[in-house]
């Protein structure tokens, strides 16, 4: 059976909803039509996928039965076509082996103390009294953490170089307005360093020549010894033997900066937006902490099960990316009895996944005792997407949470200025918290 075709609403139009108000759009047509919505009257249509049956499917499939998209070219010029992100087959399976263990088991663990460390210092800015904007903050935290997993770099002209450029690129695409040049490939021009695209190149190019450059000393210096993701790179060769070149390099390393820290920040901030929000969610998680005694072992916050059921309700409620990575079918496939043939689109839908009421009761409240009640699977709650593709950082990206979140609520007192409802805004292909969101300190406690 052939999925009948969803809104007939003309393009334009319903792509400046996609980008305006990207929950109302999803949602109204979730209304309407359900599990599957199909964008397109083609025979190879754009299909959100809202079913946990049909996203096991796809995410158990052979890693064969797909090839991966490029959302529309942002990603692909940002990040470039040798990164993880786009490559398909036997490529992407070596490069994720490679990936893998520096964020994962025992390797993991050596950032524990970094990101408690990071968070006090950036924490530290911080004036009784102030308002401070909070995203800003976060990604700050996350920046300089996965700088020193992917560089090795704490301090150093090139590392405060690297750090401020990432964060203008990403600042220049971030605003809402910007994140329409995602969408509309005609507005991408470089009218100068004021317009939006312009400024945008102009970072993306400083921060090239910065990577490049430190790839270029280190081969210089022929120094193999550091325990970076760099030095792992370098030291890798592929099956004939060959290292890889310094544009993959480049790819691979602007990716991991990229999607290591811009997510996580996101996150971060829902956190400590909804342990605020709700005054009994910060109670609990603070006696759970205060329980483990004065100075805790790091590697027992991190298996907290009340303030795990906080970073997961944060990733249910409003997951960063709206969906998984695209898929694109190789091969035809049957999803929910409709069949659907090879160039067909699919899009795991995490957000409205997320927000079913048969699995989720009550969904648009914020209450971490659902993951103490119930375990989910992972076609029920998938914040890091699935399958073959899954998140390379997820296991580093919770371990972030939860730390600097424990290490935030134990150092400082805080508060919401305002006890006002935020709702996620663009950011990019993200969603975000919105930039003024901020929080003030009322008290220092460590
Ligand atoms: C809260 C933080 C994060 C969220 C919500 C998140 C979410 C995601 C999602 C949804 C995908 C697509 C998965 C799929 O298509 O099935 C993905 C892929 C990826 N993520 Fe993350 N991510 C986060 C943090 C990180 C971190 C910290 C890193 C690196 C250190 C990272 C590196 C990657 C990479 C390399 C991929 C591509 C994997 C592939 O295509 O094989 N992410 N992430």
């Amino acid at each position: 059976m052939t999925l009948p075709n969803g809104p007939q609403t003309p393009r334009v139009l319903r792509m400046m909803k996609f980008v305006t108000r990207p929950l109302d759009y999803l949602e109204d047509y979730y209304q309407r039509y359900g599990d599957f919505i199909r964008i397109g009257k083609s025979a190879t249509p754009l299909v959100y996928v809202n079913h946990p049956a049909a996203i096991e499917k796809i995410f158990t499939a052979n890693a064969e039965q797909f090839r991966t998209g490029n959302a529309g070219g942002v990603l692909l010029f940002l990040l470039g076509n040798n990164s993880v992100f786009m490559v398909d087959g036997e490529r992407h399976e070596r490069q994720r082996k490679l990936l893998m263990p520096p964020f994962h088991g025992e390797r993991l663990k050596t950032y524990n103390q970094l990101i408690c460390e990071i968070t006090k210092q950036v924490m530290s800015q911080v004036k009784i009294g102030q308002p401070f904007r909070v995203r800003a903050l976060m990604q700050d935290i996350t920046l300089r953490v996965i700088l020193k997993a992917v560089f090795g770099l704490t301090e150093g002209e090139r590392y405060e170089q690297l750090r401020h450029l990432l964060s203008a690129m990403m600042e220049s695409i971030g605003s809402p307005l910007a994140a329409t040049l995602m969408f509309f490939p005609s507005l991408r021009q470089d009218w100068g360093e004021w317009s939006p695209w312009g400024r945008f190149l102009r970072y993306k190019q400083q921060a090239d020549e910065m990577i490049y450059a430190e790839i270029r000393e280190r081969k210089q210096k022929n120094d193999f010894a550091g325990d970076d993701i760099l030095t792992l790179l370098m030291s890798a060769r592929d099956e004939t033997g060959e290292p890889m070149s310094e544009t993959e390099l480049r790819d691979e390393l602007v990716t991991l900066l990229i999607a290591g820290h811009e997510t996580t920040a996101s996150s971060l901030t829902w956190a400590l937006y909804w342990t605020h929000y709700l005054p009994e969610v910060k109670d609990k998680l603070c006696f759970e902490l205060a329980n483990l005694g004065e100075n805790p072992h790091l590697g027992e916050i991190a298996k907290l099960p009340y303030l795990t059921a906080v970073c997961n309700e944060t990733l249910r409620i409003y997951p960063v990316t709206l969906t998984s990575g695209v898929r694109v079918l190789k091969k035809p496939l049957e999803l929910g009895g409709y069949s659907f043939e090879t160039g067909t689109v699919l899009f795991p839908c995490t957000y409205l996944v997320h927000q079913r009421e048969d699995i989720y009761p009550e969904p648009k409240k914020f209450k971490p005792e659902r993951f103490l009640q119930r375990q989910f699977s992972p076609y029920e709650f998938f914040p890091f997407g699935g399958g073959h593709r899954r998140c390379i950082g997820s296991a580093m990206a919770t371990l972030e949470m939860k730390i600097a979140l424990a290490t935030i609520l134990s150092d400082w007192q805080l508060k919401l200025p305002h006890h006002k409802a935020y709702k996620p805004v663009r950011r990019g292909l993200t969603l975000s918290p919105p930039a003024q969101l901020s929080l003030v300190a009322v008290n220092r406690l460590n």
